[in-house]
């Protein structure tokens, strides 16, 4: 079954609740979520093959250890871009991919309109952005279109989910990691995350 890890460091979690917060504005906003991004992105990235190598320091060589291992870093659109900022300048060699879904507000399930993802997927560490995972279907979707693709070692990276979305993604695609800020209890019946953070799509692009 997927692994569920809950990041607890306090700079994220002081983000988290920043990006809770009502009276953040859209341009703080973006500012915590690409914050949020970066530590999650790399909390994903813990276990990235490496391999030892060596490098010249100006005094002497060193021994050095190098990452080993293509990176693709997969937004779902829209809200997903917000999590990407920081850690794409971290890692320019990373490799971009987006897929666009959004809800139908009345069934709630993913409608897909766009998709496009790097070339080298089945060798590579694909970690799949999105916010908020709220009933599943969007991240459920999206992995499906992953996997279709070759991707073989996805993790999910939430910055908010709910049981009932964890427990779909599990159940769907068991081998799939998630890494996420926090579990919130429920879903109220527009498929909101509550207590969570509100529309994130829409307050990350100023679209209220
Ligand atoms: C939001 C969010 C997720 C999805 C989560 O996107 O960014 O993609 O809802 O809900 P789910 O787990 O129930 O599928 P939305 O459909 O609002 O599109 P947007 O990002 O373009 O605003
Ligand atoms: N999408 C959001 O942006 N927020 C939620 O609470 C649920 C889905």
């Amino acid at each position: 079954m997927s692994s569920v890890r809950v990041v607890e460091h306090p700079v994220l979690q002081e983000a988290l609740a920043r990006l809770r917060d009502k009276a953040t504005k859209p341009a703080e906003f973006r500012r915590l979520m690409a914050d949020a991004g970066l530590i999650l992105g790399l909390a994903a990235l813990e276990k990235l093959k490496t391999a030892p190598g060596r490098v010249d320091t100006p005094l002497k060589s060193a021994k050095a250890e190098r990452i080993a291992q293509p990176v693709a870093l997969v937004a779902i659109l829209r809200a997903g871009l917000g999590l990407l900022p920081k850690l794409t300048e971290l890692l320019p060699d990373a490799a971009a991919g987006h897929i666009g879904l959004y809800r139908n507000e009345e069934t709630l399930n993913p409608i897909r309109y766009y998709v496009r993802l790097p070339k080298r997927l089945p060798d590579t560490k694909t970690l799949l952005f999105d916010p908020m995972l709220a009933t599943g279907g969007s991240a459920a979707e999206a992995i499906r279109i992953l996997k279709t693709d070759g991707a073989r070692e996805i993790t999910l990276v939430s910055l908010l989910a709910t049981k009932a979305g964890v427990k779909r993604v599990q159940r769907e695609h068991p081998a799939v990691a998630i890494v996420t800020a926090a579990v919130d209890p429920v879903l109220n019946k527009h498929g909101y995350i509550v207590p969570g953070l509100g529309d994130a799509g829409d307050r990350i692009f100023g679209t209220l």
